[in-house]
C-alpha cells in the first residue's frame, strides 16, 4: 500500500514538473519584447509604436464592433466574442487584446448567458442617494472585478445623464438631477472601476434625457444650458474618473446626431476638456462614415455598417485621410495601454459571492431614504412588536430590478428577456421575520386591497411594499404607481394607523396618500441583498442617512414638460438595426427650461414639491451653526454640525450658493457637501472647499466659464429646502 502511494506521489511530481517545464519552454510571443511592451513609456508612446506596425485591415478592424448576438449582421468572428454586448478585434500578432465589452450599470449583465454569476448592486440612482464618493468607488471596484472574473476588459456602465425628465425609463441608471453631485459620483465609480484594468466608460453623451424616440429625437438646448447642466456632469465625471471611453448617445443635439456632432465630440470633449480616450457609438447610433469620423467618432458599435468596408473605401479613395483613421486607432490603442489591458490580461475566475453581497448590502443601507416618520413610527422595536403584516407584490419573495441593457440576471435565473420584470431572490418577508423572530409575520400580496386591509387591521404594524418597474427603451407616461397600488396603500392606511410604505422604484413617484401613512421608506431597486439592508433600516440596526438626488414633484403637471414629447407614430416598433438609416432626426424636444433642471426648476418657478432634492430623515436629529465663508481662489465654507438626538448617525451637510443677480441663474445651486459621522451629542466642524467652476456660469459670447463678480450667498443645511445658515460674501 505504502509503496503504491509513494509511487503515486512521485508520478504526480513528475507530471507537475513536465507541465511546468513545457510552460517554461513555450516560445514567448514575438511581441513579448517589442518596444511597446516597455511599461516605462507612456500609453500614448506605446500606442504610436504599435500603430506603426499595423496594416490598413488591422486598423479598420479596430474601429468597429464584431456584432452582438441577435443584432442581425452575419459575422465571421462571432466565435471570438464573450457573450457581452460587443467586442472589437485586437491585433494578436502585436499583443493587442480583443476589447470584450459588457453592460454593467449596476452589475455585470447577461451572466446567465455566459454561465457565470453577477452581484446586483442597488440601482445607480439609489446609490447616488448616499452622496458618498467612497461608496461610489466600492461600487465601481466591485463591477470591475466581476467584469474581469467573467472575461471582460471593458465596461459599458457609467451612465450620468442628468434627470431633466424624471419619467425617463433609464433614470435608475443615472445619478440624479444635479450635475455636480452626479458627475462627482460617477467619476469616483469610474475611477475605481478602471483601476481593475477594465476600460472605463461614461455615457450616454449627451442629452439622452428621455427614451421616447431616442433614435430620432433632436434635443434642442442653448449652449449655456448644455454646458451648465448635462455636459457639466460629464465634464466632472471625466475629470475625476479619467474614463478611457465615452459612449455617444442615440439622439441628436441641436440638429446633429450625438455620434456625429462636432461640437460635443471635438470642440467640447477634446478641445475644451482635453479628453484623450476614445468615443464609441451607442449600439446602432452611428449614422455616417465621413461625417462621423470627422466629427470625432472613433469606434462604431456593435457592427460595421459605416466603419468597416465603407470606411476602408473612403480611405482608399482619399475621402478620409489616413491620418484621421490613424488618430482613431491611436486613441483606442492608447486606451488599452492606459487602462492596463495589455499589461494585465484577463483570466476568468470566480466572483467573491459573499464578499460582494456584503458590499451590495452596505451600499443599499446607505441608499435607503427615510421620507416620512410620524411619531417615531420607525425604527420598529423587534422585541416589542408582536404582529407585522407584510403586504404587496412579491414582498414575500424578492425585490425588483431595472430592465433593459442594465439588467443583471439573478443567480440560477435564465437570461432576462427584454421587458421582463426581474425580481431578485432577496425576500423582505424572511428578512423581517429574521429580525423579529418572536413576532407573528403574515403576508398578503395586495392584489385585493380589502383583503390586505383586513390583514393589516389585525397587526401592530403594516408594511406595504409598492413598486414601479422602469426600463431602457421606454418612458413612464406619468409618475403614478401602476395597478392601483395607491388604492392598496389607502385601504391599508385606513385599517391601520401604523402603516409604513416601502417604495421600490426606478425614479420618483407621486404619493396621493402621503399624509395618511405614518412612514415612507424609499428603497429604490435594492440589489442582490436588498432585503437584509431594508430590514436593518426598518429595525434600526442601521440609522438611515441617505438624501434624495431627485426632486419628488407633487404631480406631473408641475414638471417643465407636463406632457412627454413622443416620436411620430411611424417609427414605433422599427427594428433597432434600422436606426442608422436616418440621416436626420424626425422630431424635437425643446428643453426650454434650460438651466432650470430638477430643484432649480421648482425653486425658480416657486412650485411646492412632495419631497425636495437633498431631503432625507434620520433616527436622530442634527443642528447647524457657526457659518464662516472665506473668499479666495478656492473659497471655503466652514460650519458646525451637531447630533442633537440619541443615536449615532451620518449627516449629509449640503452647501448651496446663490449667484449675483447679474448672473441670471436659478435661485441656488449645490456647490459642495460633506458626510459627517456623529455620535449622540457630538459636534464637528466641517470645512468644504468650493471649486470655482461650480460658482461660474458659461459665457456663450466668449465660450468659457467665468465667475461673475459680485455678492454670493452661501447656504448650509440638511436639505435644499432646509438651509438654516446663510452668509453673503463678495467674490471678485
Ligand atoms: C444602450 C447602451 C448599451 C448598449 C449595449 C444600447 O441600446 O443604450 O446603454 O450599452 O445598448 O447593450
Amino acid at each position: 500500500m505504502r509503496k503504491y502511494s509513494l509511487f503515486a506521489v512521485a508520478a504526480l511530481f513528475l507530471a507537475a514538473f513536465v507541465a511546468h517545464a513545457q510552460r517554461f519552454q513555450r516560445p514567448a510571443p514575438a511581441w513579448a519584447h517589442a518596444a511597446w511592451m516597455n511599461q516605462s513609456l507612456s500609453a500614448g508612446e506605446r500606442a504610436d509604436l504599435v500603430l506603426k506596425q499595423m496594416t490598413l485591415d488591422e486598423k479598420i478592424g479596430m474601429i468597429h464592433g464584431e456584432g452582438m448576438a441577435g443584432w442581425g449582421q452575419p459575422n465571421a468572428f462571432a466565435y471570438l466574442g464573450n457573450g457581452g454586448a460587443g467586442f472589437t478585434l485586437g491585433v494578436d500578432r502585436l499583443g493587442i487584446p480583443i476589447i470584450q465589452m459588457s453592460d454593467a450599470a449596476y452589475g455585470v449583465r447577461s451572466s446567465a448567458m455566459n454561465g457565470r454569476y453577477s452581484t446586483a448592486l442597488p440601482s445607480n440612482l439609489g446609490a447616488s442617494s448616499s452622496w458618498d464618493t467612497d461608496a461610489a468607488c466600492e461600487y465601481g471596484a466591485l463591477i470591475g472585478r466581476e467584469l474581469r472574473a467573467q472575461g471582460y476588459n471593458m465596461t459599458l456602465g457609467g451612465g450620468v445623464n442628468i434627470t431633466r425628465e424624471p419619467r425617463n425609463g433609464r433614470t435608475f441608471e443615472y445619478q440624479g438631477e444635479d450635475p455636480i453631485l452626479a458627475g462627482t459620483l460617477v467619476g469616483n465609480r469610474i475611477r475605481c472601476e478602471q483601476a481593475q484594468h477594465v476600460i472605463g466608460d461614461i455615457k450616454h453623451y449627451a442629452v439622452n434625457d428621455q427614451e421616447s424616440g431616442r433614435n430620432e429625437v433632436n434635443a434642442i438646448i442653448s449652449k449655456r444650458a448644455l454646458q451648465e447642466t448635462d455636459l457639466m456632469a460629464f465634464h466632472i465625471g471625466i475629470e475625476i474618473g479619467n474614463p478611457q471611453a465615452v459612449m455617444c448617445s442615440y439622439n441628436a443635439i441641436n440638429g446633429d446626431f450625438a455620434c456625429e456632432n462636432k461640437y460635443t465630440l471635438t470642440d467640447v470633449l477634446r478641445k475644451q476638456w482635453g479628453f484623450k480616450g476614445f468615443v464609441l457609438s451607442d449600439w446602432g447610433g452611428t449614422h455616417s462614415t465621413e461625417k462621423a469620423s470627422a466629427a470625432g467618432l472613433d469606434n462604431e458599435e456593435p457592427g460595421q455598417v459605416f466603419y468597416g468596408e465603407a470606411y476602408k473605401q473612403a480611405v482608399e479613395s482619399g475621402k478620409i485621410p489616413m491620418s484621421e483613421l490613424d488618430e482613431h486607432v491611436r486613441r483606442i490603442l492608447r486606451a488599452e495601454f492606459a487602462a492596463g489591458l495589455v499589461d494585465h490580461p484577463v483570466h476568468k475566475s470566480v466572483v467573491d459571492v459573499f464578499g460582494d453581497l456584503a458590499i451590495a448590502r452596505h451600499i443599499e443601507e446607505q441608499s435607503i431614504v427615510l421620507l416620512r416618520n410620524e411619531h417615531h413610527q420607525l425604527p420598529l422595536n423587534a422585541s416589542a412588536v408582536k404582529t407585522i403584516a407584510v403586504i404587496g407584490d412579491h414582498a414575500d419573495s424578492g425585490m425588483l430590478s431595472g430592465g433593459g441593457s442594465a439588467q443583471v440576471d439573478p443567480p440560477g435565473h435564465h437570461q432576462a428577456r427584454w421587458g421582463e420584470h426581474v425580481w431578485f431572490p432577496t425576500s423582505p418577508l424572511k428578512a423581517i421575520q429574521a429580525m423579529a423572530p418572536n413576532a407573528q409575520v403574515s403576508f398578503d400580496a395586495g392584489s385585493d386591497p380589502q383583503a390586505a386591509a383586513t390583514l393589516a387591521a389585525k397587526a401592530d404594524v403594516a408594511l406595504v411594499f409598492v413598486n414601479q418597474w422602469t426600463s431602457e427603451g421606454m418612458d413612464l407616461n406619468d409618475l403614478t404607481l401602476a395597478n392601483n397600488q395607491d388604492g392598496l396603500v389607502e385601504a391599508v392606511a385606513k385599517a391601520n394607523p401604523h402603516t409604513v410604505v416601502v417604495v421600490e422604484s426606478g425614479t420618483v413617484v407621486t404619493m396621493p396618500w402621503v399624509d395618511q401613512v405614518s412612514g415612507i421608506v424609499e428603497a429604490w431597486y435594492a440589489g442582490s441583498d436588498g432585503a437584509a439592508a431594508l430590514a436593518n433600516v426598518l429595525f434600526g440596526k442601521v440609522n438611515p442617512s441617505a438624501k434624495l438626488t431627485v426632486t419628488f414633484p407633487l404631480s406631473v403637471a408641475d414638471l417643465p414638460h407636463p406632457t412627454l414629447v413622443k416620436p411620430p407614430a411611424h417609427s414605433e416598433g422599427a427594428a433597432p438595426v434600422q436606426r442608422h438609416v436616418l440621416t436626420s432626426p424626425t422630431f424635437s424636444v425643446n428643453y426650454d427650461e434650460g438651466i432650470e433642471v430638477g430643484y432649480k426648476w421648482y425653486d425658480a418657478q416657486k412650485k411646492p414639491v412632495l419631497f425636495p432634492f437633498g431631503y432625507g430623515l434620520s433616527y436622530t436629529t442634527y443642528s447647524y451653526s457657526g457659518l464662516k465663508v472665506t473668499p479666495g481662489a478656492k473659497p471655503t465654507v466652514s460650519f458646525t454640525v451637531k447630533n442633537t438626538g440619541s443615536r449615532a448617525g451620518v449627516e449629509i451637510a449640503e452647501v448651496y450658493a446663490a449667484l449675483p443677480p447679474s448672473a441670471n441663474e436659478p435661485p441656488k445651486r449645490l456647490v459642495g457637501w460633506s458626510r459627517v459621522t456623529l455620535n449622540p451629542g457630538e459636534s464637528k466642524q466641517v470645512t468644504v472647499s468650493i471649486d470655482p467652476m461650480y460658482l461660474s456660469i458659461f459665457d456663450e459670447a466668449s465660450n468659457v466659464f467665468k465667475l461673475v463678480p459680485g455678492s454670493y450667498g452661501f447656504m448650509v443645511g440638511g436639505s435644499s429646502q432646509s438651509l438654516p445658515l446663510h452668509k453673503s460674501v463678495t467674490l471678485e
